[in-house]
């Protein structure tokens, strides 16, 4: 409490989080439940894992190197001495939780989603925040390029559902082990005689993940990018035929995508596979964005995500439309081994919950919110308290019902219930009350009726029919 003089401060939420309120969580239910909808009838289980883990799971799946683990981490040690981190992504600590518990004697594929936040220390600025929400889909204990197919299908769903069909899919296969090995070589031998044109931050790239030299945005970079030698002609046949399969999978559900042979992703764990999704932002939404205020760090990857045409990265004047990296993922065949399960194959995604209801908004694709059927008016303390039984048989009758218990008089209740735009008031006076009576009010015309309070859900039920 604020002493004598002293101002109280006020508070806002930390930089780079925003509140999720009641008038916003209309669109982000009902994007909720297109999400649970879509992941159930594929076949794919709920799972919620911690909202911290130890900091070393992070370390050894996602990569000490990755931008996410060397500069974004909100990590702690605990007062017992351990050292843990808020979740910067939920593709660890799923594989952690199925390595724990021996999901690998469940039938296979186990397939997993989640919706949940997550934390990067990243620069905040449209599209990207500090505390966002994903939709994840793990397919756990399978090869084949059918999974792969599927996760990306089961993303475009969505986006279709929502009627935004201008989305293109980015894919390219960055090989496994066995073919990235010499490639990484051959490619350290390019860059190497370069080095002097490149930018500060892709020296570093090259001397810790060379492969990231391929997605860095200046200018000069792009420039010495292009005639590199690429992975896509250096794939082992596994990872050849594995590509080639997936996009015959993908020009059979004609989905729309393009090969970037630079794509690669900022998470280590990706073998074969990468995608990502993208739409495009109206402009005048992204004029209406005001730039990122100062910023404490540098980092400049899109969310993990990491293609020379990812936008949102805030580098640069703001073109007249920008495509917005709404999903991302990709298969990582050896990460449930790093994590201490059993070798095991699995691919996933997760779709960017803030970008994709940012996106709805600016289209103004935003659903109606419901009107209540009824609005219930009370006069004196006894219809207040015989009230609450009115209440719950329409509750149980899945009759919908808005009231303003706080106010007293029959006028101001009247407005409140013309404003929430209920077809039909209840009124409950004293005499009502007392003879077991509701009045029954048509707002459109004002005409009343009386009725008994039993007969009350099914004369509304037959008036609502009409
Ligand atoms: P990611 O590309 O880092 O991948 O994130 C996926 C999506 O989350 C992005 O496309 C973007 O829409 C959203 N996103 C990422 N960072 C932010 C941020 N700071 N603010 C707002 N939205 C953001 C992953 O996280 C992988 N775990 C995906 C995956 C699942 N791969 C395999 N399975």
């Amino acid at each position: 409490m604020a002493k004598g003089n002293e101002k109280a401060k006020s508070f806002q939420s930390p930089r780079g989080t925003h509140d999720i309120l009641p008038a916003d969580e209309v669109l982000w239910e009902k994007v909720r439940d297109s999400m649970r909808a879509i992941s159930v009838f594929y076949g794919f289980e709920r799972i919620e894992t911690p909202h911290f883990e130890d900091t070393d799971l992070f370390v050894a799946g996602v990569g000490r190197n990755t931008d996410i683990v060397a500069k974004e981490m909100y990590s702690f040690k605990t007062r017992g001495g351990d050292a843990l981190t808020l979740r910067p992504e939920g593709t660890a600590p799923v594989a952690r939780a199925y390595a724990e518990h021996g999901m690998m004697n469940l039938p296979q594929p186990v397939k997993l989603y989640y919706l949940d936040s997550f934390f990067r220390h990243d620069k905040p600025q449209r599209g990207r925040y500090r505390e966002f929400h994903q939709w994840g889909l793990e397919v756990m204990g399978d090869e084949s390029p059918v999974s792969d197919a599927e996760v990306i299908r089961v993303f475009t769903l969505l986006l279709e559902d929502w009627n935004l069909k201008d989305y293109i899919i980015e894919v390219n296969s960055i090989g496994c082990p066995v073919c990235r090995s010499p490639y990484r070589a051959q490619l350290t031998a390019y860059y190497r005689s370069r080095l002097r044109g490149l930018c500060r931050d892709c020296r570093e790239r090259f001397r810790e993940n060379p492969l990231r030299l391929l997605d860095c945005k200046e200018e000069r970079c792009a420039i010495i990018r292009k005639s590199a030698p690429q992975l896509l002609d250096k794939l082992c046949e596994s990872c050849r035929n594995h590509f080639r399969l997936l996009l015959e999978f993908l020009e059979e559900m004609k989905i729309p995508y393009a090969l970037n042979p630079h794509l690669v992703r900022g998470l280590d764990y990706y073998t074969k596979t990468v995608f990502e999704g993208f739409l495009e932002e109206p402009a005048k939404a992204i004029a209406a964005t005001p730039e990122p205020v100062g910023g404490d760090n540098a980092a400049s990857v899109d969310g993990g995500a990491a293609t020379p045409a990812a936008a949102g990265d805030g580098e640069g004047p703001p073109p007249s439309a920008k495509r917005l990296a709404v999903f991302g993922g990709g298969r990582y065949d050896n990460l449930i081994e790093l994590v201490g399960g059993k070798p095991t194959p699995a691919c996933g995604g997760a779709l960017g919950i803030e970008r994709f209801v940012g996106i709805i908004r600016d289209r103004g694709k935003v659903p109606v919110v419901p009107k209540p059927k009824t609005f219930f008016v009370q006069l004196g303390e006894l219809a207040k308290k015989k009230g609450f039984r009115l209440m719950e048989d329409l509750r149980h009758a899945g009759i919908s019902m808005a009231e303003s218990l706080g106010r007293d008089s029959i006028r101001s209740q009247l407005k409140v219930a013309d404003r929430v735009g209920a077809p039909f008031a209840l009124i409950l006076g004293q005499k009502e009350a007392l003879d077991g009576t509701v009045i029954l009010r048509e707002m459109s015309s004002g005409m009343q009726e009386t009725i008994p309070q039993d007969k009350l859900v099914e004369t509304l039920r037959r008036k609502l029919k009409h």
